[in-house]
């Protein structure tokens, strides 16, 4: 089984500062892993139970639609956390949508006990499923989760 891992905005980027922002980002809330790190841990865990991962991230809504649509055919299914385009990424659900796969929107953090704007998903209809509030332990769960149903 192939799963897109694919996470948007403020947790890694192209220059060695932003390397590490998902670390350095307000830590109380995220945890002090950065994105490298998890992933790791992660390939570490897919190995385990038998799935394969391709992990992508960027800043960039359009390039995570493009990365989405390559999901079709390419992909068994996509574990996503798409930052704050969550909360208002039409192109994005859009996306979602138009790929037909089994897709399970992730946050590290409970979006529900934060800010009101953060209560909103856009993503969540077109999503299989979601799973948030448990740190990194979330993309473990997706995995877990789309490897069961
Ligand atoms: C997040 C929650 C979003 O509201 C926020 O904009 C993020 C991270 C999370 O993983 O908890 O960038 O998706």
């Amino acid at each position: 089984m192939k799963i897109f891992v694919i996470n948007g905005p403020n947790r890694s980027g192209k220059t060695t500062l932003m390397k590490t922002m998902l670390g350095l980002r307000e830590p109380e809330i995220y945890g002090a892993d950065t994105l490298e790190s998890i992933n790791a841990e992660l390939a570490g865990y897919c190995r385990t139970v038998g799935v394969q991962p391709e992990f992508f991230q960027s800043n960039s809504e359009g390039e995570l639609i493009d990365f989405i649509h390559s999901a079709r055919g390419n992909a068994d299914g996509i574990v996503l956390n798409a930052g704050a385009y969550t909360h208002y990424s039409i192109a994005i659900r859009d996306a979602i949508a138009a790929v037909e796969l089994p897709c399970v929107e992730v946050h590290l953090s409970n979006v529900h006990k934060r800010e009101e704007f953060r209560h909103k998903s856009v993503l969540s209809a077109v999503c299989t499923g979601v799973i948030c509030g448990f740190g990194k332990h979330v993309y473990r769960l997706a995995i877990d989760a789309l490897n069961s149903i």
